[in-house]
């Protein structure tokens, strides 16, 4: 079993002091981790967190990077400028950008090729919503999802980082059943491998009201080599928990 990935995703949350605190707590409470670790912030506090990670395991992320490289888009961030603040991770496709910004698979997939392109690892989000489930669609929408991504980004593919994260799972306490999670995550799995020979080292992350109890179970999942975690990573002991539950699992 390789390292896990632990990735928080602070959404539209924060402020400096905020901060600044769950950042010194992270920190005092890591003590040489066994697993990735990285946090997703807002734009706006790219300079000040890249500061305060510096000299710890923990990696410096943003929730979104635009699909153009620079010009007239007004509000946009691109991914050489996220680059030049030091961010190695950057959210494509989420749900919630897919849902309240239009964002389309091709989009997303032009987000990920660009981020790519400036030695930014994309975490490409992929989920169905709970009709899409209960319609029996959800295999058919995560491979679509991801197949968008694969096509545009050709040999590279082995550089992504995936996230499968079920829109009904986000936020609600409803979490995906270890089960359940790991049965979508084979799927993106095969198709990957279809992709590239290095789809076994690929990290594939399930987000979804993962939290302190029920990490070590869905990380257990022979697919799971991760999580995107959305509340839980604001309050920095439920965090390090998720951390060192992914760490015990280190073969
Ligand atoms: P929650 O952990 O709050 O459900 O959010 C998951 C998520 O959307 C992470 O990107």
């Amino acid at each position: 079993m390789s390292r896990k990935l632990i990735t928080g995703n602070w959404k539209l949350n924060g402020s400096l002091a905020f901060n600044a605190s769950l950042v010194e707590a992270l920190r005092a409470g890591l003590s040489a981790p066994a697993c990735s670790i990285a946090v997703c912030v807002p734009a706006p506090y790219l300079a000040q967190i890249g500061g305060l990670v510096q000299g710890s395991p923990i990696d410096l992320g943003a929730q979104d990077v635009s699909a153009h490289e620079a010009g007239a888009f007004t509000g946009e961030v691109s991914a050489t400028m996220l680059r030049e603040f030091g961010v190695r991770y950057a959210i494509v496709g989420h749900s919630e950008r897919r849902q309240y910004h239009a964002e389309t698979d091709a989009v997303v997939a032009e987000k990920a090729r660009l981020a790519l392109a400036c030695g930014i690892t994309p975490i490409v989000c992929v989920g169905e919503t709970l009709g899409q489930r209960e319609g029996n669609q959800t295999e058919e929408v995560v491979k679509r999802q991801l197949a968008a991504v694969i096509h545009a980004n050709g040999h590279c593919i082995s550089e992504i980082v995936v996230a499968y994260e079920p829109v009904w799972a986000i936020g609600t306490g409803r979490t995906a059943t270890p089960a359940q999670a790991q049965q979508v995550h084979a799927v993106l799995r095969a198709q990957l491998k279809a992709a590239t020979p290095q789809a076994a080292r690929m990290q594939i992350l399930y987000g979804g009201s993962m939290n302190a109890a029920n990490a070590a179970e869905l990380l257990g999942q022979p697919d799971i080599d991760g999580g995107l975690i959305g509340g839980a990573s604001l309050k920095a002991a439920d965090f390090l928990a998720i951390i060192a539950a992914a760490s015990r699992l280190v073969a």
